[in-house]
């Protein structure tokens, strides 16, 4: 309902499950641990390398033409698009059938988040380094429209020897324009959804700054639209066309009158629709939207998707999908089926119409944190009595409440975290975990934001020696055990399974895991957990750290929620001292938490 869930192409004729091991055991980590560097290279541990498989500009099709990569190239719909992000792998057997077991053919789903922004000369896309001023070129914007989506890439592994097979059959790509993009559960056809494009509110064209990435038990790809609404623009005198509860609802999405978009494709001088779809103010005078664009950004993301991970499916039980929104002090979402699990679904015939039957129906919570290390799940419901007698916004129906996830979560006093990156199920016992990366807007004598016990640190950190960061520059990892109910549980129990912090901290900073050298990082954003090892691959997004590393991967093993202890933070604040209970789990041994990887300068490591 909230993520677009994308078939691939090849159907039925799945094999042997992986079995995940119950306790994954600690001479998985056997490699040497890598040191933080600011090397303008990859870095892997003796006795492995790393190579390039799918680069920005590769072929997709036998016909494509070599990328020459000097901003001449065209035909970005047949191309690996820009800015790699969350991937998903799809094994596949010899006869070109889906493979759970498969490791050296298969899929990559590759999102392509973003593209470098013209105003900063992107001389590989544009020969000119493009146009920052408005209105932009047409054949401009046409360019990064197609530069942005999804891959669907077959790869294969030859003696040892990665590559992609250019001229699969397989090969596809999703572009900001893609045609036919089915809007579905209680959202579709609402009123809400109404633009010139779909004037019945059933579809939309493309997908937007693809970030996180999820797989569904059923072997489908999903995508998570991050920061879409910045594509959009408002006339300055929007609100007072709107004037109705639409301008609220536009404001708490980022979209204030007068906003502007990250690259101006709007401006393109043309009344074709693929440009005049990006300006969302009400430029006709139709009643429901069915003569512009006015609606069309509510046809993308709804919040700030990172990745979505389901928790362990178990026959007869509804599927849970957690979710999180990824802006400061932003929530944690969890989505459960109407329907119970069947085994059988995990290898169906068609896992488009299966995946819509768990996918379709369902409820949406968000997360509250207690600060005696337990929580809630809150529906998020017209039924809701904060949701019915929200004084900041009406409600009309449920579809409004999923729509407007923000508000509705607003209204029901969900727990404000360090902005939600990835979450992942371990498979060794289930427990949840989330990244959250950082927060600059944490602060202790903030009204809105004051450290809790969920997200409870507050300090400085100076960078280069100079420049100070405060709030919680360097994130942390936290864990959810679901109650009895399990997926479909309204309570949990929680912890912090690690803190980020440098090993040598500057005095002041809030050390809670006692990192070594060999673990220490900052602003954990991408979070997978291996199917068949049960390792935990923690990678980093991180600007605070980068004086003295660049973005880096760790391998981690942790424990269980519960397996550390209760630790009291007190805080001098304007109204007096402010203590702050949180649970930190058992700090990492070397053997549980160890440095993998270290990326080149300026990356984001992203998409294990
Ligand atoms: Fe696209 Fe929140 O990282
Ligand atoms: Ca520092
Ligand atoms: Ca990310």
């Amino acid at each position: 309902m909230l993520l677009g869930g994308m078939g691939l192409t090849a159907c039925g004729g799945g094999d042997d499950a992986v079995v995940a091991p119950a306790a994954p055991s600690s001479t998985l980590l056997g490699f040497s641990a890598v040191s933080k560097s600011l090397t303008d290279a990859v870095l892997v541990p003796a006795g492995y390398t790393a190579s390039v498989i799918y680069a920005l500009g590769n072929p997709l099709t036998a016909a494509t033409p070599t990328f020459k990569n000097d901003g001449t190239d065209a035909d970005f719909e047949n191309r690996s698009g820009d800015h790699h992000d969350g991937m998903e792998w799809f094994g596949l057997d010899a006869s070109g059938k889906p493979s759970l077991t498969s490791t050296d053919r298969g899929l990559l789903a590759v999102n392509h988040e973003a593209t470098t922004d013209e105003t900063r000369s992107s001389f590989f896309l544009h020969a000119n380094g493009g146009t920052s001023t408005l209105p932009r070129p047409a054949a401009e914007v046409d360019k990064e429209t197609a530069i942005h989506g999804v891959s669907v890439v077959e790869v294969k592994n030859t003696s040892s020897k990665w590559a992609t097979v250019p001229a699969s059959t397989f090969n596809f790509r999703l572009t900001a324009l893609s045609e036919n993009i089915q809007l579905t559960g209680p959202a579709r056809g609402n009123a809400l959804m109404v633009t010139k494009h779909s004037t019945d509110g059933t579809k939309t064209r493309g997908t937007l700054n693809n970030c996180g990435t999820g797989k569904t038990p059923w072997g489908t790809f999903l995508t998570g639209e991050e920061n879409w609404a910045s594509y959009f623009t408002r006339s300055a005198t929007d609100d007072t066309t709107r004037a109705d509860k639409s301008v609220v609802a536009l404001k708490r999405y980022g979209r204030n009158a007068g906003s502007g978009s990250l690259h101006g494709w709007e401006s393109v001088v043309s009344a074709e629709d693929k440009y005049v779809r990006w300006n969302i103010s009400k430029l006709d005078t139709s009643t429901d939207g069915s003569d512009d664009y006015r609606n069309e950004i509510n046809t993308f993301g709804r919040f700030a998707h990172e990745s979505a991970a389901f928790g362990k499916p178990v026959a007869g039980q509804p599927l849970a999908v957690y979710m999180g929104d990824d802006s400061r002090g932003e929530y944690i979402y969890k989505f459960v089926s109407t329907k119970a699990w069947a085994a059988a679904d995990a290898n169906p015939t068609d896992r488009i119409t299966t995946g819509d039957t768990y996918l379709n129906a369902g409820k949406l919570y968000v997360a509250k944190f207690n600060n005696d290390g337990t929580g809630s799940w809150i529906e998020l419901t017209t039924t809701h009595a904060a949701i019915a007698g929200f004084a900041t916004y009406t409600f009309a129906d449920q579809a409004d409440v999923l729509v407007n996830a923000r508000l509705a979560a607003d209204a029901v006093g969900a727990t404000k975290m360090d902005r939600p990156e990835w979450c992942a199920t371990n498979v060794a016992n289930g427990e949840i975990h989330f990244t959250l990366t950082n927060n600059s807007n944490r602060a202790v004598n903030s009204t809105t934001m004051p450290p809790d016990s969920a997200n409870p640190r507050v300090y400085s950190d100076i960078k280069n020696g100079s420049s100070t960061q405060t709030g919680n520059p360097n994130g942390h990892v936290l864990r959810v055990k679901e109650g009895s109910a399990g997926n479909a549980a309204t309570s949990f129990s929680w912890d912090v399974y690690v803190f980020g912090a440098e090993s040598s901290a500057a005095p002041g900073t809030v050390i809670l895991s006692s990192l070594t050298g060999d673990q220490d990082f900052s602003s954990p954003d991408g979070l997978v957990f291996s199917p068949s090892t049960g390792i935990m691959w923690i990678q980093t997004d991180d600007g605070a750290y980068t004086d003295v590393t660049n973005c880096m991967m760790l391998a981690a093993l942790p424990g269980t929620v519960g397996d550390g202890a209760k630790k009291t933070l007190t805080y001098a604040a304007t109204a007096g001292t402010l203590a702050v209970d949180t649970y930190v789990g058992k700090a990492p041994t070397a053997d549980k938490l160890k440095r993998f990887l270290v990326g080149p300068k300026a990356c984001e490591i992203t998409g294990l």
